[in-house]
């Protein structure tokens, strides 16, 4: 048994260092005059993969709900670098917000290079107790908006070989504890994407997919919810940014950080029951 397991994490490490060593390498200045368009860029990793974009030279629009933070953070933008900084406030709940934003920075950059697909509505952390209608309002905002936006953006994207880059969540591919409506839209747009992956490839498509599978990211919101809760450890919202960038430049279809959740997912269908032991014990719940 020792040996098995010791031959199949050797196998697993071995993957990882031969796929890390093949990825295809980023280059800054491909991003230099890029058109952007960055959604719940107000905070947390939206706001730091402007703030990076921006230091490559990229034009970038911005969007979110909050207009006074979104001025803020696009006057950061253009102190950085950015080409040109614009915001657009929207809510992503709005049936007919997702089209107006995808709208807004076609016409203000005249087209569009990368779109990435980033907001999240606020939700609940804990014990799942029913409540439907929240779930209907974030799979809106968490899961249609996105799907919504990526369409209307496609043509331009087709046109400027584009890329489409979507931020998801190891709770979108590995069931957890107290974030039952936020798993349920992080497994749809999993789903959705990596399946409109296979079509855009099978269409011969110019457009790239990238697919980001974060853990626990040291953002506000998120830190907020788990504090006290869990010893998870978390990682810092900048570098996850600039992971999420690099993914989407060198069109590469899938991102793991930080790259132990790749190994976690691998692992969880060969041994369920010793990944549901761990997720279990990773919170201090007292019923
Ligand atoms: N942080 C983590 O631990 C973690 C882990 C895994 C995956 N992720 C993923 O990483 C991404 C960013 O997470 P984060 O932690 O940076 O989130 P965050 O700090 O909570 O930021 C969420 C952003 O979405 C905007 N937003 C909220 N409701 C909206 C609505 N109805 N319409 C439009 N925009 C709305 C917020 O701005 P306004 O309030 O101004 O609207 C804000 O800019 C998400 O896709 C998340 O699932 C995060």
């Amino acid at each position: 048994m020792a040996t098995f397991v010791k031959i199949l994490i050797g196998s697993i490490l071995a993957a990882y260092l031969a796929m890390k060593w093949t990825a295809p390498s980023f280059h800054p200045e491909s991003l230099k005059g890029a058109r952007v368009l960055v959604t719940g860029a107000s905070s947390g990793i939206g706001e730091q993969m402007a703030y990076h974009y921006a230091r490559f030279g990229a034009q970038i629009v911005i969007t979110a709900r909050r207009e006074k933070v979104l001025q803020q953070v696009a006057e950061k933008c253009l102190s950085l670098g950015a080409q040109k900084a614009l915001y657009i406030p929207a809510d992503m709940a709005n049936d007919s917000d997702p089209d107006r934003v995808v709208d807004f920075a076609l016409e203000k950059l005249g087209g569009l290079d990368y779109l990435v697909l980033n907001h999240i509505g606020p939700t609940t952390f804990g014990m799942w107790e029913g409540d439907v209608e929240h779930t209907r309002w974030l799979m809106k905002v968490n899961f249609l908006s996105y799907i919504q936006m990526a369409w209307r953006a496609l043509p331009s994207l087709e046109q400027s070989k584009g890329s489409l880059v979507v931020v998801s969540s190891l709770l979108g591919k590995m069931p957890n504890p107290f974030t039952l409506p936020y798993s349920s839209t992080k497994f749809a747009l999993n789903g959705f994407f990596g399946s409109l992956y296979h079509e855009l490839a099978m269409k011969k498509s110019n457009v790239s997919i990238s697919i980001c599978t974060l853990g626990l990211i040291d953002t506000d919101s998120a830190m907020d919810k788990v504090r006290g809760v869990t010893n998870i450890p978390a990682y810092p919202a900048t570098e996850a940014a600039l992971n999420i960038i690099i993914t989407g430049a060198t069109r590469q279809l899938d991102l793991y950080y930080p790259w132990f959740t790749q190994v976690v997912t691998l692992i969880k269908d060969w041994f369920p029951s010793i990944i549901n032991y761990f997720i279990q014990n990773s919170y201090n719940y007292i019923p």
